[in-house]
């Protein structure tokens, strides 16, 4: 056993993976994790700190001696939570608050994209001076792509090919943020690359493909995600080369350059083309959920070791080395999700032992669920996921689908197609 002392920040499903992540290191001796949930009071100690005051979260890593704080959302990186631990010199994995404006601020990461010449779609401003009119017609070929400029907890962008939703979309959002961006259509197919990265070095995790979508085949409204599958085959080695080169490497020699250099996982949302060309959609500054239940499995290596060697700017002397397996997760949401989620729901069928994470394992990656005396019970849209790793793709889909099965909540659904496209 070892003797590290690590809190996580955050409840849902992508904390319960580091958390599980985290307990199969012997170099951890104790998770905290804040606020946590059913799940990660297994593994970790569930602590109510309020998160989003960074005096209150260094008191705490002060008083219980923290070696390694993990920061899940954005919100406490966006409220410069790392820059509060740094100067209190307590290491932590995510970036500080000027570099999580990455996610923070669409326009920041534009703006960066075209100093570092990332590719990535061209986009007007506009705000009260603007012509909407003129702007969206001059972008009529395509459905119209609108984003705020604000952190919008996943409501900050609507594309529609309907002129009139696009313009009072357009309308809303300079009348409570003062501008908003219209950016150009990207045709092509969806991925995400988890890049860890720090002063000395970064490490591309095995590519990822989300299910937005409520429903199957892509249908219904948007939601966090309601599903995952790792690696994603339509980023063959040939198109990886491309994202490395043309938009990795560019992000970290502008990255790792600066006083403090970004310490965290710099989350690359792509659009590649028919030609197998790569554009940046988004960048987020945390794992993604659930992206991270299904990457975080492939890492053969210490996970410990990964999250505080970056957080150390040490990531240049680690060897990361990754199963060669497939990963695949499947999202149980409350009736209702995502607009108006049911909550308070009793739960069966709910396993808690801590899984060991090995090729041809299944297991459960808890998100909104809360015990009442011996009841499980719903609290939250997304509720949990079921994860299995295994040596293909329809296997890993075979196993968490019988896991799923197996789970009763009334009203709550799930996507019968997860991982569809690559089988
Ligand atoms: P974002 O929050 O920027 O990732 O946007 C949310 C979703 O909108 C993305 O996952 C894409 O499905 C879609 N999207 C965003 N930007 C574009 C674009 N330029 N072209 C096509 N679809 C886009
Ligand atoms: N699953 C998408 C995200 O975490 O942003």
């Amino acid at each position: 056993m070892g003797s590290a002392r690590v809190l996580i920040i955050g409840g849902g499903g992508r904390e319960h993976a580091l958390c599980l992540g985290l307990a199969q290191s012997h170099k951890v001796a104790q998770i905290f994790c804040s606020p946590g949930n059913a799940g990660t009071a297994n593994m970790a100690s569930n602590v109510l700190i309020d998160i989003n005051n960074n005096t209150a979260v260094v008191d705490f890593c002060q008083k219980e001696s923290i070696d390694l704080v993990v920061v899940g959302p954005e919100a406490p990186l966006c409220n410069s939570l790392a820059d509060a631990l740094i100067a209190r010199d307590i290491p932590c994995f995510g970036p500080v608050g000027s570099l999580a404006n990455l996610e923070g601020s669409k326009l920041h990461a534009k703006t960066i994209m075209q100093q570092v010449n990332v590719p990535t779609a061209g986009f007007v401003v506009l705000d009260s001076n603007s012509d909407i009119d003129s702007a969206l017609n001059s972008y009529r070929a395509n459905p119209w792509v609108i984003k705020r400029d604000v952190l919008a907890g996943g409501k900050g962008v609507v594309v529609t090919a309907d002129f009139d939703e696009a313009k009072a979309f357009i309308v809303d959002s300079i009348s409570s943020d003062g501008k908003v961006l219209l950016e150009e259509f990207l045709p092509g197919e969806e991925a995400s690359m988890l890049v860890v990265m720090d002063g000395s070095g970064y490490v591309c995790l095995p590519s990822s493909q989300d299910h937005k979508r409520a429903y199957d085949g892509d249908m219904g409204p948007n939601t966090g995600g309601m599903g995952a599958y790792s690696p994603a085959p339509i980023i063959t080695d040939v198109v990886f080369d491309k994202v490395n080169s043309r938009i990795v490497k560019p992000m970290f020699d502008f990255l790792s350059n600066l006083a403090v250099p970004y310490r965290g996982v710099l989350y690359v949302g792509l659009m590649i083309t028919d030609d197998g060309d790569p554009n940046v959609v988004e960048f987020n500054v945390r794992f993604g959920d659930p992206e991270c239940q299904i990457t975080l499995p492939l890492i053969k290596s210490d996970l410990f070791d990964l999250l505080n060697s970056t957080a150390h700017d040490r990531l240049d002397q680690l060897r990361v080395e990754f199963h060669d397996a497939h990963a695949l997760t499947i999202v149980l949401a409350s009736e209702g999700y995502p607009s108006k989620p049911v909550k308070d729901r009793i739960i069966a069928g709910l396993d808690y032992s801590t899984p060991s994470l090995t090729i041809g394992q299944s297991w459960i990656n808890f998100a909104g669920v809360k015990q009442l005396g011996s009841e499980s019970l719903s609290s939250g849209g997304r509720v949990l996921s079921c994860s299995a790793l295994a040596e293909s793709l329809t296997i890993a889909s075979q196993l968490a689908y019988e896991l799923i099965e197996s789970i009763e909540l009334e009203g709550s659904f799930y996507r019968r197609d997860i991982g569809g496209r690559a089988l």
